[in-house]
Order: C-alpha cells, then sequence, then structure tokens
C-alpha cells in the first residue's frame, strides 16, 4: 500500500477455511447480535507488532487494536513467550490453592495504583470487573443508588448494560436498576465549551443534582471512564472528575474508575487516565489491554473497601488463572522495558497534530480529540450545525482499509473515527496513518 512502512516480517502461508466458509458458518453458529466490520468482512489470521495479516497475507496497519486491547503489539514474543511457559506448567488452579503467579501480579499491579489502592481482585472481561465493583460499592456503604454517564459503555452484563448509556448496546429487557446518568461532560456537543474555563465545575454539578431530585440522598457509587471510548474518545473537561468525586462522596457514594479503555499508559502522561484529572478514586476497574489480548480483567481498591464483601465468598472459576497472570505480568514488564507510555505521548502528538492540520483542509473534521494513543476524530455536515457525518464516516472508514488501516468508528451517531492502535507504533507507522487519512477523506 502507498506509503506503508516496510516490515520484514513474513507471515504464515493460511491453508484453513475460506472467508466465504468463515462466515457461512458465523452465519449458522453464531449468534445474529454479533456484527462484522466492512461491507466485505476481512479475515484476520495472524499479527505481528502493529500488523494484521489476513488471509492471503495481505499485511494492514491496525489502528485499532482489537478495541484497545492489544497494548504491546500482536504476539509480543516476551508475552507470548510467558504465556506458553505457564501453558507447559499448570494451566489452573483456582485460587482455592496457593500459586506464585496471581499473587506476584496482584503486587506488582498494586505497585503501580497511587495511594492505598492496593487490593486486587481478577476477573475475565471488563463488564465482569464493573459488576464486582457496583457489588463493592453497594456492600461497603449500604447505599444502593449508582450514577453513572450519559453516553458511557461499560459492558454487556445486565449490571454493565444498566450502567452503559447509548441505546445502540441496550437490549429492551429489564437490566439491574438503581442506575441514573448525569449529563455527558462533552466539551464540544454540550451547553459548555473548551472556552468556559469552569466547565468542568458546571458539567460536575449535574451529579449532585441527580442526587438530590433522583435519589434518596445517599448514593452507593459514581462511576465514570477516564476517557469515554466507545463514545467516541471524548475526554472530560479538566477538573470534571474532582467536581463529580466530591459530589459523590459528599452524598456517601464511592468513586469508580472504569480504566478499561484509558489504562497502562494509554494516555502518555501517566498510566492511569484517572491520574490526568488528579484524582485517585476508591475502586479501579480494568480490562482489555492488560492482559494484551487474554481474557483478563481486574478490580482493584483499598483494603478497607475490599472488607466489606469479606463477609461472603467470592468466588471466580478463571479469576486469577496463571496463564493470563502470566501474560499480565509480562505486559507490565513490556510496558515499562519498552517504554511505551512515552511513545503513546509522542506518537499520540505528533498524530494528533497531523489530524490538526488534516481539519484546516477537510471541512468535515468537527473535532480532533484524545489523549497520548486514545484518539477520535468527529466528521460533521456542517460545522456550526455540528450535524453527525455518519455516513461519511463510514465510507472514510471503509476506504482506510481499502488503503490498508484498520481503525474503528463510534459515538451515539456513529460519526466519529476511533484511532487506538496497539502502544508500540512508530513514527513512520504514524504518517502512514495521517497520510491514509488524508487520501480517504478527499475520496469523499
Ligand atoms: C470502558 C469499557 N468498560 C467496560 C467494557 C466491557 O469490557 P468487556 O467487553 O471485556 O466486558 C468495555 C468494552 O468495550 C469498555 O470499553
Amino acid at each position: 500500500m502507498t506509503g506503508m512502512p516496510p516490515s520484514s516480517f513474513v507471515p504464515q502461508k493460511y491453508s484453513g477455511p475460506s472467508p466465504e466458509e468463515v462466515l457461512a458458518m458465523r452465519s449458522a453458529h453464531l449468534h445474529p447480535a454479533i456484527f462484522h466490520y466492512y461491507k466485505k468482512p476481512i479475515m484476520i489470521v495472524q499479527g505481528h507488532g502493529q500488523w494484521l495479516f489476513d488471509h492471503t497475507g495481505r499485511r494492514f496497519l491496525d489502528g485499532i487494536g482489537g478495541i484497545v486491547t492489544v497494548s504491546v503489539g500482536h504476539c509480543h514474543p516476551e508475552v507470548t513467550a510467558a504465556a506458553q511457559r505457564q501453558q507447559e506448567t499448570i494451566v489452573h488452579t483456582t485460587t482455592l490453592y496457593l500459586n506464585p503467579e496471581v499473587a506476584l501480579f496482584a503486587k506488582e499491579l498494586a505497585a503501580k495504583m497511587p495511594g492505598d489502592l492496593k487490593v486486587c481482585y481478577f476477573v475475565n472481561s471488563g463488564s465482569e470487573a464493573n459488576d464486582l465493583a457496583i457489588t463493592m460499592a453497594r456492600a461497603a456503604t449500604s447505599n444502593y443508588d449508582i450514577i453513572a454517564l450519559r453516553n458511557a459503555y461499560h459492558g454487556g452484563s445486565p449490571g454493565a448494560m444498566a450502567l452503559t448509556s447509548h441505546h445502540t448496546w441496550k437490549f429492551n429487557v429489564p437490566h439491574a436498576f438503581g442506575v441514573q446518568h448525569a449529563q455527558m461532560p462533552d466539551l464540544y456537543r454540550g451547553p459548555f465549551g473548551a472556552d468556559d474555563p469552569e466547565a468542568g465545575a458546571k458539567y460536575a454539578r449535574d451529579v449532585k443534582e441527580l442526587v438530590q431530585f433522583g435519589t434518596s440522598g445517599r448514593i452507593a457509587a459514581f462511576i465514570a471512564e477516564s476517557i469515554q471510548g466507545v463514545g467516541g474518545a471524548v475526554v472530560l473537561p479538566d477538573g470534571y472528575l474532582r467536581h463529580a468525586y466530591e459530589h459523590a462522596r459528599a452524598h456517601g457514594g464511592l468513586c469508580i474508575a472504569d480504566e478499561v479503555q484509558s489504562g497502562f499508559g494509554r494516555t502518555g502522561t501517566h498510566f492511569w487516565g484517572f491520574e490526568t484529572q488528579g484524582v485517585i478514586p476508591d475502586i479501579v476497574t480494568m480490562a482489555k489491554g492488560i492482559g494484551n489480548g487474554c481474557p483478563l480483567a481486574a478490580v482493584v481498591t483499598t483494603p478497607a473497601i475490599a472488607k466489606s464483601i469479606a463477609n461472603r465468598i467470592h468466588f471466580n472459576t478463571f479469576g486469577g488463572n496463571p496463564v493470563s497472570c502470566a501474560q499480565g505480568r509480562a505486559v507490565l514488564r513490556v510496558i515499562e522495558r519498552e517504554k511505551l507510555q512515552a511513545n503513546c505521548l509522542a506518537r499520540g502528538a505528533q498524530l494528533k497534530e497531523g489530524f490538526d492540520r488534516l481539519a484546516r483542509t477537510h471541512q468535515i473534521i468537527g473535532q480532533v480529540r484524545g489523549l497520548g494513543l486514545m484518539l477520535g476524530v468527529e466528521l460533521v455536515k456542517d460545522r456550526v450545525t455540528k450535524e453527525p457525518a455518519s455516513a461519511e464516516c463510514a465510507a472514510v472508514f471503509e476506504a482506510c482499509k481499502d488503503l490498508g488501516l484498520l481503525i474503528g468508528k463510534g459515538g451515539l451517531f456513529g460519526n466519529t473515527l476511533r484511532i487506538k492502535p496497539p502502544m508500540c507504533i512508530t513514527a513512520a507507522d504514524a504518517e502512514f496513518m495521517i497520510a491514509t487519512l488524508d487520501r480517504a477523506l478527499a475520496g469523499l
């Protein structure tokens, strides 16, 4: 593909079922609520670093990392070796017996947390992590109500679906009740813009009002993604979490940060997204990038809050699985050794500067936003009315794929391009992304 940085990696020859056969099997035997990207779906059979390969050996630059999950690069040799070693030693024990991997991982992960966030619970997915966080908050406070945010995505289990605030992801069935959604703190579309230095405090006021008008006045928790991911890389205004946490705590609530997408150094300046807001939550949930693609997630909290669920047994068959923990430990080592947080900062700045440049020539770009390698480019038909350019966004997304770049798409109207590649991309990769987006936009 034009301008794609070279790679000496040679993928294996693929000899399995064809994409048509795979599609037919999916249609017949996988549930119909799953969907695939692209009019003609692509079949990815191998990954290496920031590269993905289809069944013909065609190479793509991965600009979305399996939805922000491949953190240190596909099949990173150290992560693969750690998992393989553990596979050959013991795969499954449960926490009923002592095994060093889960204890070591908990210690190493806790060392990455600020304040008194020192106790880890391991589960398998972000949804489970959020469910457990809510259970803990309710047990610890003896309160029931939860305040989440509009435009949030917290998962697909009945509990997490209740926290989620996007009709696209909510089935028309009863969700866990007791959740209300405060105003989306969006500087681009909301009533308070980036030119208002008090915007963070003003948006946070809705948390207080929701507690006062919609609950008994006592809540169990306030939960927010540190950057709204599925919602289109919406960055919270400065000071927002500080004020929202104050309101929540004043009404008995614990503060939960969902770091499923924004954690592990992706924001570039900090290891955790909430740190960009200068706050320390009471409970942090994490998944996706924690394991570079294996089913691994965690809830981290303080010893005092953790005690609240100690009066019952909490058991999770695969939580703390030795293979997943070995993989998670290797991910932490690689992030550190390869200085991937610093790379997120540098590459994120390069991409943002490049996308801002594109915004000067492509009127369809309404806003470029994000932190580090968690970026969004929102497309609008008109910069004044901000009418979402959803069809155009789909066309650009499709054109990028044809040009060799795979990215994501999000936001309530599906009009925001999401760029969240593995954290190991190079300066040449970032240039290719900018040039490819330029070409795709020019083709509209
Ligand atoms: C911010 C956030 N929280 C939670 C989840 C749910 O994670 P999982 O799909 O692993 O259940 C997601 C998934 O996209 C997410 O983006």
